[in-house]
């Protein structure tokens, strides 16, 4: 008689397990039709109602690994608005580890705002702290991360890009095409050094949603990666006002592209790099024929309506 060997699957190899690729959609606005630009748009914001976009790449290898190590507890920090803190907390109730979030700003509290709401209501604990003892991570991992799986802010490292490649190998088999550009957002640095690291023909183009200067990236992404021999672009003028920042024009821009194609964008990372996506075709940047592929990086749970 055969006797089916007993596999035993952990809820966080299941979570992760479980899913379908993210779709890649095209996205054919007049006039990138009008330029014979092809754009693609890799849907990972549908990975998952919580955990999406770059947060779903970037948590899966680190939450193995915490796993893998025997660790039960997460701990991580981010701002008052921080998509991560939000992915952390839902990944964190869907998998059975307990979850600390060290937020920025001791004025805030769990009600402050609907992130930090729904960070709380699945069950994560929030630590407020100052500014000032904020930037001494070390410190603060000291006082708050015994036995604990730290997650850096933005959930940046190593593990996280190997996450981020993983979204290229799929677009690859979604794809029949060489991808001449890919774009992604840019905050902490993680997915796009995930996707400079994978990416081994195309460019890749990088959108600031900060304020900071194009030498500020360019080592803060060295860090993750050596940028010799990578093909990369760096764009800093499409930040409006800065992290957070919006204008009327962005939110303008947003609701045309969302009735156009039906895709939806935030007004902190996505919405900035599809403007700065559709200001480049317009300006001649690429040529007709090329294959251009837009990471959605999620953040909807963000959303201003
Ligand atoms: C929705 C969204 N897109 C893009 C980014 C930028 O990614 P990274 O911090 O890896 O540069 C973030 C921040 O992590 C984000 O929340």
């Amino acid at each position: 008689m055969y006797i089916k060997p007993n596999v035993i699957v952990s809820r966080v190899d299941r979570f992760w397990e479980n899913a379908a690729q993210s779709p890649l959609q095209i996205v054919q606005l007049p006039l990138f039709i009008e330029r014979e630009v092809s754009v693609y748009i890799k849907r990972d914001d549908l990975l998952h109602p919580f955990v999406s976009g770059n947060k779903w790449r970037k948590l899966k290898y680190n939450l193995l690994e915490a796993e893998k190590l025997g660790l039960k507890r997460l701990v991580t920090f981010g701002g008052a608005y921080s998509n991560h803190i939000a992915a952390v907390a839902a990944a964190g109730q869907a998998m059975g580890f307990e979850t600390l979030g060290i937020i920025r700003g001791d004025e805030l509290y769990a009600d402050s705002n609907q992130t930090l709401q729904f960070a709380s209501h699945c069950g994560m604990k929030l630590q407020f702290v100052t500014r000032a003892a904020y930037r001494n991570k070390e410190s603060l991992i000291s006082q708050f991360g015994e036995n604990s799986y730290i997650l850096p802010e933005g959930g940046s490292n190593q593990l996280a890009m190997k996450g981020v490649g993983e979204a290229l190998e799929e677009i690859q088999t979604q794809l029949s095409v060489p991808i001449d550009y890919l774009c992604t957002a840019f905050g902490t640095g993680g997915t796009s050094a995930g996707l400079l690291s994978a990416a081994a023909l195309s460019k890749v183009l990088v959108f600031s949603s900060l304020k900071i200067k194009k030498s500020d990236i360019e080592t803060h992404l060295g860090a993750f990666v050596p940028l010799q021999d990578k093909k990369l672009d760096i764009f800093t003028d499409y930040h409006f006002g800065g992290y957070g920042k919006e204008t009327e024009e962005l939110n303008q821009f947003i609701d045309d592209f969302e009735k156009k194609t039906t895709v939806p964008l935030e007004q902190v990372y996505t919405g900035k790099m599809m403007y700065g996506v559709v200001d480049l075709v317009q300006k001649g940047y690429f040529n007709p024929g090329d294959v251009v592929v837009v990471l959605h990086s999620g953040g909807l749970q963000g959303k201003r309506k």
